[in-house]
């Protein structure tokens, strides 16, 4: 019957997580970490003392590489380290070298090993955990790695207006990252947050680079839960709609709905985002409709006076706020002005807006409302209560913090017990609609269009409402014709 259970269950768990487990349990054998086990070990001399005082890596090393213990040569005992010393290939050569040497203290030609080695009365099934962590062994070491611990680098800024906003978002991810390792951390390792400044290369950055942080290695992967990237560069796990995604999808709103309004179409880019330039050029080029593009460094130049007195623009700005005042002011209120843009490059300059002669102020949004549907929102909102007396008015912080921890927390269990870059990045680029409760459904966001939200301003109550909700991008690129946009081939990728 037990068979049968186990059989069940092997069908059940993928065997990614079922050998997880085994490895797990040689680990904490090897190591004899947080052990209260009442197992007794045999010295020399018939002396015995409980196993906890004599784990494996105390003298063959955490990487079981061995070294020198009080003179005596202690011998690698890793897979690979045994098969190297012994030429012996075969699986159950390995096992039974481990086996005697553990219990009995003798080599399988017979010989007795050096009394340093102590005796365990380990059982079959604890031998067979052992001997998978012993295979484990031989991996290449990843940096930000180590059998205990997995370094996750925050690349915030050491001073300036934003240092509350990055403390407020490192002290939430600390509560969630300390309530997983009180848990036991994963697969057996514990988290550890560490500044960009520190020393250690970390696994892999979490968040983006908020103004005034450190440029970091190209090989660290970065997991992305906000939406200001405005390169697809590939260690970056976007996660949400970047800018050149959000673009996209309020140059398709446009057309589609408001162009008829409007005299003028202008873009505002900054010079970096050749990329969001060219695509959104591309849209309106298909739709043949005239755009004028604008160079961020160039605003002030702009001769916004060549418009005919009355001709109302509208305006699509992926350009800095700083550049905003001057321009408006180019304008000079003579004309009726619509404004689409990310709502973290307008957010703040909201009154600002407001004095032009705003028609409509409609604003992607790539983190939206909590997905209150989900049952997630729940352990969200006890979170959220647990750190509310230190964080009471940066909801967004916990908000952005508690997505990016579910999310980190979420690809390292998927990656499993060996870990490295490659295997993370999978994970996360085979993630769909992953629900945090604290983010509308989260996926690799390199489809455009899909997760991001439009939201249009109300000048009557002061108030955003949604135009078009999340994963409604798509149905709007399927209204349009086919063969319209060049990018339309690449769906269903
Ligand atoms: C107090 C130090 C010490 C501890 C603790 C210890 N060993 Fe050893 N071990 C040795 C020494 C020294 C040798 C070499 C003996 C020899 O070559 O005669 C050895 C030999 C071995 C060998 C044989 C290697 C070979 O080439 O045949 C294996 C396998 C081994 N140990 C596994 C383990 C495992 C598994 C544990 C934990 C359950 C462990 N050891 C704990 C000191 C230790």
């Amino acid at each position: 019957m037990l068979k049968l259970i186990a059989g069940f269950v092997l069908v059940m768990i993928p065997p990614v997580g079922w050998g997880n487990d085994i490895i797990d349990h040689g680990r904490r054998l090897y190591t004899q970490e947080n052990s209260a086990s009442a197992t007794a070990v045999s010295l020399a001399g018939g002396i015995t003392a409980p196993i906890r005082t004599f784990p494996c890596s105390g003298c063959h090393g955490l990487d079981g590489q061995g070294g020198k213990e009080g003179g005596v040569v202690v011998p690698p005992i890793s897979r690979e380290a045994l098969k190297r010393s012994h030429g012996e290939t075969e699986a159950e050569q390995f096992e039974k070298r481990v086996k005697l040497a553990v219990r009995d203290g003798t080599t399988p030609d017979g010989r007795a090993l050096h009394p340093m080695m102590p005796r365990y009365p380990l059982t079959d099934s604890e031998i067979e955990s052992l001997v998978a962590y012993l295979g484990e062994l031989d991996h290449p070491a990843v940096p930000g790695v180590n059998e205990l611990e997995i370094r996750i680098g925050l690349n915030f800024p050491e001073s300036g207006e934003l240092i509350p906003l990055a403390e407020a978002i490192r002290q939430a991810l600390q509560e969630y990252i300390g309530e997983v390792n009180r848990r036991g951390g994963i697969w057996g390792r514990k988290l550890i947050l560490q500044s960009v400044a520190s020393a250690p290369e970390p696994f892999c950055y979490l968040l983006p680079m908020l103004p005034g942080g450190r440029a970091t290695e190209e090989s660290v992967p970065l997991l992305f839960p906000l939406g200001q990237t405005n390169r697809a560069e590939k260690r970056v796990l976007p996660l949400l709609a970047d800018l050149q995604q959000q673009a996209t999808l309020l140059v398709r709103w446009w057309l589609a709905n408001d162009r008829r309004e409007y005299e003028h179409a202008l873009l505002v880019a900054d010079d970096r985002q050749g990329a969001l330039a060219n695509r959104v050029s591309d849209l309106f080029r298909a739709a043949k409709v005239p755009l004028e593009v604008i160079e961020e460094k160039s605003v002030a130049e702009w001769p916004g006076f060549l418009l005919n007195d009355g001709d109302s623009v509208a305006v699509f700005w992926f350009a800095h706020i700083s550049a905003l005042t001057p321009f408006l002011s180019e304008l000079d209120g003579r004309h009726p002005v619509a404004f689409y843009s990310g709502v973290d490059l307008v957010g703040q300059q909201l009154p600002a807006l407001q004095q032009a002669a705003l028609t409509n102020l409609t604003l992607s949004n790539p983190r939206g409302l909590p997905d209150r549907s989900a049952p997630e929102y729940h352990r969200y909102l006890q979170f959220r209560e647990r750190l509310s007396s230190r964080l009471e008015h940066n909801d967004e912080a916990v908000r952005v913090a508690f997505a990016a921890a579910a999310l980190l927390e979420e690809g390292l269990r998927r990656s499993g017990r060996r870990l490295n870059r490659a295997e993370l990045t999978e994970q996360m680029e085979t993630l769909h609609d992953f629900r945090t409760g604290a983010l509308p459904p989260l996926g690799l966001a390199r489809e455009s269009g899909k997760y991001a939200q439009l939201i249009r301003y109300s000048s009557e109550n002061g108030t955003f409402s949604v135009l078009l909700d999340w994963g409604n991008g798509e149905k709007l690129r399927s209204a349009e014709q086919p063969g319209s946009d060049r990018s339309s081939h690449t769906t269903g990728q």
